[in-house]
This record gives structure tokens, sequence and C-alpha cells, in this order.
């Protein structure tokens, strides 16, 4: 009887366990204010952004978060509520709710694990499950909370992120978790743990490709590019798997420079080569896809680098594996993403500053025999070959299909 018993409570775990949601199954892709609009934007701008999102058909393809990063709120009301800027947001964020999901989009906001937000506005500290309930009664499907303000040790850490995802879950909305405290405490070793789908690896992304600061600290202060973050968040690929992913931040991708927070710190603005080179190697490292440029005015290759079926498929493969970078010696970099139905995605970035021929055979890396050869961004195919052989421009990230 009581063998019978402990079977059968087992087997109902399991059932309760495969009944259990994953919350974010493939990298959320969306849009996020933060690059864009820093802290100036009102529920106009984000309709607006939502309508270009959809016009533009970055919906159909799997963009569909917007997400409202700081800045958003207006303090509490007298009960403690959590409000948002009524000037900003005249109509109330539920009703923005309603229009995005209208639309088919869902919509993030953002909080922090503090009094105060990094741009000093009212956080959620002390009041997590309230906070949670405001959230979840506007229509919220997306936290990004972040950890200004709050103490460098990493035990605070895990446990004011587990409050709120704790919180999250207990109101029984689908919320994703996204943690922010920029890689400082290794969050890859405890961030699903504490209950987030994805957390940040880094410190900020900027505008620029590279400061080849040695540290996530140097990076803090001398502005990390697309390179560096590639560079640190490539060794965590062990970390990432279906319902938990790497977060190398932001897309840069259409934003050349633009004044705000991606523009301080040396951000420039980059190529098109190296904006096709980010969404590259962040479709191959299974990230985040947050485009911060503005989508109402984007230009012909920003829209192409956006909008490519074949790379945003790599991004978004069911099988949820980060590629491993296998090859990184001379100025080249060389990534492995193994795909749900037998394929492999490669990259290969030429990190030197002029163009130069890689030849990769495929038997260096450990893949066995001929491929079909597919280049996601030229489309040109090519069949039976044990290896690739190509020009790669400075910069530049080439990004293969490759099927038996
Ligand atoms: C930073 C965070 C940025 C942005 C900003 C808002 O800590 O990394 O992505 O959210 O705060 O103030």
């Amino acid at each position: 009887m009581k063998k019978i018993l402990v079977f059968l409570t087992v087997m109902l775990m399991f059932s309760v366990k495969a009944q259990e949601k994953t919350l974010a199954p493939t990298p959320p892709m969306g849009f996020m204010t933060w690059n864009y609009f820093g802290v100036d934007f009102t529920e106009n701008d984000i309709k607006t952004m939502a309508d270009a999102m959809v016009a533009n058909g970055l919906v159909d393809l799997g963009y569909n978060y917007m997400c409202i990063d700081d800045g958003w709120q207006g303090g509490r009301d007298n009960k403690n509520n959590i409000i948002a800027d009524p000037k900003k947001f005249p109509s109330g964020v539920k009703a923005l709710a309603d229009y995005l999901h209208s639309k088919g989009i869902k919509l993030g906001m953002y909080s922090d694990a503090a009094p105060l937000t990094c741009a000093g506005y009212t956080a959620s500290l002390g009041f997590e499950e309230q906070d949670a309930k405001t959230f979840a009664s506007w229509g919220v499907d997306y936290l990004k909370y972040d950890y200004c303000g709050a103490p460098s040790d990493a035990e605070t850490a895990k446990n004011r992120y587990k409050k709120m995802a704790n919180a999250l879950r207990k109101i029984g909305r689908d919320i994703v978790f996204a943690i922010c405290e920029w890689g400082d405490r290794y969050p890859w070793e405890w961030a699903s743990h504490s209950g987030g789908q994805l957390w940040r690896t880094t410190a900020d992304v900027r505008d620029k490709w590279a400061s080849y600061a040695p540290t996530n600290k140097d990076l803090h202060r001398e502005g990390a590019g697309i390179f560096d973050i590639m560079n640190s968040n490539a060794s965590l690929s062990g970390y990432a798997k279906k319902g938990a992913w790497n977060d190398p931040d932001m897309l840069v991708v259409g934003l050349y420079g633009k004044k705000g927070p991606s523009g301080d710190l040396g951000g420039k603005g980059c190529t098109d080569i190296e904006y096709q080179s980010q969404m590259s190697l962040w479709c191959l490292m299974a990230a985040p896809l947050m485009i911060t440029c503005d989508i109402r005015t984007m230009n012909e290759p920003t829209r192409k680098i956006l909008t490519n079926k074949d790379i945003i498929a790599i991004d978004q493969d069911k099988l949820g594996k980060q590629a491993k970078r296998v090859v990184y010696k001379d100025n080249w970099h060389v990534f492995l993403k193994p795909l749900a139905n037998g394929d492999y995605a490669i990259g290969i970035l030429n990190n030197a500053d002029e163009t130069r021929t890689y030849e990769l055979k495929f038997g260096e890396i450990g893949l066995k025999g001929t491929y079909d050869i597919y280049n996601v961004w030229t489309k040109e195919r090519e069949s039976s070959l044990h290896f690739i052989k190509k020009q790669v421009k400075s910069h530049e990230t080439l990004v293969f299909r490759i099927s038996k």
C-alpha cells in the first residue's frame, strides 16, 4: 500500500511538472524603449512604434514584445500602488496593454530591486507583491527587473530576484521575468533558480564595435561594444537552454550613433556590416532580440538585417542551444549551433581590420562527411562539401545553415 502511495505521488509530481509552462521557450523578441527614447516617451510613441512593428511585418516574424524600459513611473498613489506618469500615459497602462494585445503584441515593463530605478524613478523593493498584482491587472506580460541601488553581494541579489519572481508566480499570470544585474554576480549560475527566464550577462551595450576592455568592470566604465559583449557571452553557452537564456543586451542595429544611452561611452555608431554581425552573433548565441532603433523610419539595410527569416529561425530554433565558439584564434571566431532538425548553424567572424579568407574544414570541428551549405545572408547554396572557404570582410560574420 505504502509503495503504491509513493508511486502515485511521484506520478502526480511528474504530471504537475509536465504541465508547468515554459515561459520563454525561445528567446523573447521585440522592441525595447531604452536606447532610442531613454526616459523620454509617451503612450503615443509606444503606440506608433507598435503600429510600425505590425506594418513592417516584425510581429509576424516573432518580434512580439513591446518593452517599456525605465522612465514610465509616476510614483505611488495614496494606497501605495505604483502608478504610471499621467503625463506620459494619459490613458493609463491598461488601455495601452489592451491596444498592444489587440495587435498581437505583448507588454513588457521595467522595475528595480531597490527603492529607486537606475534613472531615479520609483521601484519595487518592499512592494513586490503589490506591484506584481498591479502589473498583472494592467496586462503586463514581461518584467525587466534591474539592480541599481541594491547591495553588491550575490546573496541579496538572489533573494531580491526570487522575491519578485515568487510574487509574479503567485498572481498566476504568465509574466516573463528578465533579470538585469549586468552579469556582475555571475547570474548564469543562479538566475534560473531565482525565477528568471533570462538574465543579462554584461554591462550595457553601446553603439560601437569594441573597446576591448578586459573585464566586465572595465566594460562598465569604457563602454561595451558588440564584439566585447559577444566575447563575454560566448563562453556562457553551457548555461543557456529552453526557457533560460543568456541575455547579451539589446540590438543596436540601425541606431547609427544616435545620442542617448547607447551613444554614451564611445557609442559613435557602427557600419551596416557590424550591425549585421550583431544580428548574426546574437542569433547564433540564442539571445533575446530586442530592437531599439526607430522602426517607424528605419532604412533598407536595417530592415533587411532585422527581418531575415533564416537568421531569426536560427535564434528561435526549438532545440534552444546557444552556439559554442569552436575556433578562437588569429582574430577568427567560429561558432557552431546544433539545430532541432539535425542541421547546424555555423558563424565565421573576422575580427581583423582587413578582409581575409577562411577555410573551415568540417572535420576540424567534429562534423563528419559532407554537407549542403546555405548562406543565410546571400541565400547562396552549395552542395556536398566537407568545408567552407570564404572571404570575410573586417568585422563581418558569415552565417551558414548546413544540412546532410
Ligand atoms: C540599466 C540597464 C539598462 C536600462 C537602464 C535604465 O541598468 O542595464 O538596460 O534598463 O538601466 O535606467
